[in-house]
């Protein structure tokens, strides 16, 4: 037994607090020494430091502040925050400089070059738990994430918010969209910070299915631009199983700070170690082109880990689609009844007369398809279930599987594949995830069956299960999920009103594209601001293709009599434009097939456009105003060139140095006419052919909304001789 010894136990508290002395020491040690890294060209600079043990960082560019110190934490509903009190226990550096090429995209080939800082923070008083921060730093801006290792006394933990500051160093010009849980299809607003909180009710109109966030919040890709000329945007990278993130507006201090999408019972995100948040990113440069050239968002995504990636191939589809919207004289559903279910025996409905899924309307879309070498028809309302749709928060509107009476699958399949052409599946699930995850095995492989390989999914609508949101963690999963099985099943996905993409299209390449963005469907809904494609490539498409759905030629929509008085608000050429400037390796031609029999030669340039590049550079650029972009083919001496203005005319420089030297070229250029513009005359344009070498320099004119497009290939030995350079 042992005996009590009173001096032993004067010891064990003297070593106590010799040891709380080292601990206190450290801790106001480790608080004042601040951690520097720079970007591989030491323009950027990254600092991290703990200020009264709470974590803190900044970053420079060019000697010029783009985040003021600004704090870092995660506030936790269930166990003490990731807040403070927090000492650094370990610090290493890392510099990385390699290079992958993605399964499809703008460049062929993407260097991964950055400096990391990877810090430990523990909490001496609870137990020495520990979390680490990771920044890496790269010549076109940072990213950071927090990492949640596993670790004896931190297993699981719910986020009540995350706490991440992005404190602006000025009253920086902003594009943005209002903060919602639900939909990103809000047309832009462009202001000061300052101005936010003025413009907020009218930014914020009315979508269905909208959640707009109550407090002061924007959503990312947030894009800015300083008073002395930075550009600034920041959004996220690799958003899996975690909360989507807007941005908090502290629009007197110009201060943001993340704002997370909670789920139905307010928590914002379920956390099991190991662990990580996406990254944090920041990308900044002084010129506009660096911005639309960043790789960043790309890089913080892990590689893909399918092992045969060769069934995921670049689209080129026209559809069933745009006349629902438009021409008033088809729709989706087959029935005129308005309350149906699925079990309801559909060749018994009141046929409406309209139906635009028919056997015949499918085959002479596939006929224009394989007259004109695209690869597939999306056909939209096949299946049934469309009499009610929207708008009941119903969990079983449709099942995937089964098709309206004048719709034959087998029939249709057959005769898209003696034409090689696909049909593109659509799964719309009016946001009944639920349902769709049920029947998803049984939807995959009924598409098997029928020889699709690609699908459009649409989330339109209140999200079941009920509270969830569009943007949370619940369905942050599910989007990933439903790509994941997918690809099991060598599907490619086209999600519509899904979570804004973060760059999984590397991870996920069959992935291929999203919406998520107010899209071409607006312009028959209200219509888009000539500028709105001068700002998506710079907020939207930061995180990954986009299918815009452009093409649309027939613009003054009053054409078809329906008694709108609507009309898509650009010129015909801008709409060829969007193939360049709009990057997706799935891209629409969505306008009805007569329209493009009416304008052939313009038509021209949508068939021989390419999809997926081996090389791209980014010409000229200003968010809101202009972007000229030239592309190289994936494997081949072609190149497009695609120009876009708001609705000012302009006069774009277009040089063509990325040509190969000493030899002439044949270029087709697409130019709106002396005389056209995006409201009075937008179907003007002037088609010409030139030779053009890597010393040419053109000056284009583009109209009120409208734009230039440029397709230049090897000229035949006749063309050399016959044509003028440029
Ligand atoms: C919204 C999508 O964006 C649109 O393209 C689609 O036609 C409708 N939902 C119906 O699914
Ligand atoms: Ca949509």
């Amino acid at each position: 037994m042992m005996k009590f010894n009173p001096k032993s136990k004067f010891l064990k508290l003297q070593n106590k607090l010799v040891f709380l002395g080292i601990v206190m020491l450290f801790f106001i040690a480790t608080d004042v020494k601040a951690q520097v890294i720079n970007s591989p060209n030491k323009q950027l600079v990254l600092t991290f430091e703990l200020k009264n043990g709470v974590p803190q960082y900044q970053l420079v560019y060019k000697g010029k502040a783009v985040i003021k110190p600004s704090t870092l934490g995660i506030e936790v509903v269930n166990h003490p925050s990731f807040m403070d009190g927090f000492v650094i226990s370990d610090s290493k550096e890392d510099s990385v400089d390699n290079s992958w090429k993605p399964v499809m995209g703008e460049v062929k080939t993407i260097r991964n070059h950055y400096n990391e800082l990877l810090v430990t923070l523990s909490q001496p008083t609870l137990n020495n738990r520990f979390i680490r921060l990771r920044f890496r730093l790269f010549n076109d801006g940072l990213g950071f994430r927090y990492e949640f290792p596993k670790q004896k006394d931190l297993n699981y933990f719910i986020i009540k918010e995350e706490h991440t500051e992005f404190n602006l160093a000025g009253d920086h010009k902003i594009f943005w969209i209002p903060g919602d849980y639900d939909t990103n299809e809000y047309a832009y607003t462009t202001s000061k910070i300052s101005e936010i909180p003025n413009l907020m009710e009218e930014a914020t109109a009315f979508i269905s299915a909208q959640w707009p966030i109550k407090n002061l919040a924007v959503q990312t890709p947030s894009m800015m631009k300083s008073s002395d000329g930075l550009y600034i945007n920041i959004h996220e990278a690799a958003l899996i199983n975690y909360p989507a993130m807007s941005l908090n507006v502290d629009a007197e201090n110009f201060r943001m700070s993340s704002h997370l999408t909670p789920d139905a019972v307010g928590n914002k995100g379920y956390i099991q170690t190991n662990a990580q948040t996406p990254w944090r990113t920041i990308v900044v440069s002084d010129k506009a082109t660096d911005i639309l050239a960043s790789k960043l968002i790309l890089n913080l995504n892990e590689p893909t880990a399918y092992e045969d990636v060769s069934w995921i191939k670049p689209v080129k589809y026209i559809g069933i689609w745009w006349e629902y919207f438009v021409a008033g004289k088809s729709t989706w559903a087959f029935g005129t009844e308005t309350n149906v279910k699925l079990e309801d025996d559909f060749s018994k409905l009141t046929p409406n007369g309209k139906h635009g899924a028919t056997n015949e309307r499918a085959k002479a879309y596939i006929d224009f398809a394989a007259d004109n070498g695209f690869n597939a028809v999306l056909i939209e309302g096949w299946n049934v279930g469309w009499e009610d749709w929207i708008g009941n928060w119903k969990e079983n509107v449709f099942d995937f599987v089964t098709s309206y009476p004048d719709f034959d699958v087998n029939a249709i399949h057959e005769y898209a594949a003696s034409k090689n052409v696909k049909i593109m599946m659509h799964h719309e699930t009016s946001g009944s995830a639920t349902n769709y995850e049920r029947r998803l095995d049984r939807a995959f492989q009924f598409m098997k069956d029928n020889g699709y390989n690609s699908v459009k999914t649409g989330y339109v609508g209140q999200i079941i299960p009920r509270g969830e949101h569009h943007d949370g963690q619940w369905m942050v999963n599910h989007y990933i999920h439903v790509a994941e099985r997918a690809a099991d099943y060598e599907i490619m996905i086209n999600s519509h009103e899904a979570v804004r993409p973060t760059g999984l299209n590397r991870t996920y390449p069959n992935w291929i594209a999203q919406e998520s963005a107010r899209g071409t469907e607006f312009e028959a809904m209200g219509g888009l601001a000539p500028e709105h494609t001068t700002i998506l490539p710079f907020t939207r498409l930061m995180g990954g293709p986009m299918d815009y759905t452009p093409g649309i030629f027939q613009t003054d929509l009053t054409y078809y009599n329906t008694g709108g008085q609507q009309r898509v608000n650009t010129t015909l050429v801008k709409q060829l434009a969007y193939y360049v400037t709009m990057y997706s390796p799935l891209q629409m031609a969505a306008d009805i097939p007569d329209n493009y029999d009416r304008f052939p030669d313009a038509f021209q340039f949508i068939k021989d456009v390419a999809v997926d590049w081996d090389n791209s550079y980014i010409l000229e650029a200003e968010p809101g105003d202009y972007i000229t972009i030239a592309r190289k083919t994936k494997g081949k001496n072609e190149w497009f060139v695609g120009g876009v203005t708001d609705e000012n005319s302009r006069t774009a420089t277009v040089p063509f140095s990325y040509l190969p030297k000493g030899k002439e070229y044949l270029a087709t250029i697409y130019s709106d006419a002396k005389d056209a513009s995006w409201d009075k005359n937008p179907q003007a344009y002037t088609i010409k052919k030139a030779l053009v070498n890597s010393k040419s320099l053109l000056k284009q004119y583009m109209a009120p909304g409208g734009g230039f497009a440029i397709s230049i290939k090897e000229a035949t030995p006749s063309e050399l001789k016959e044509l003028k350079k440029l």
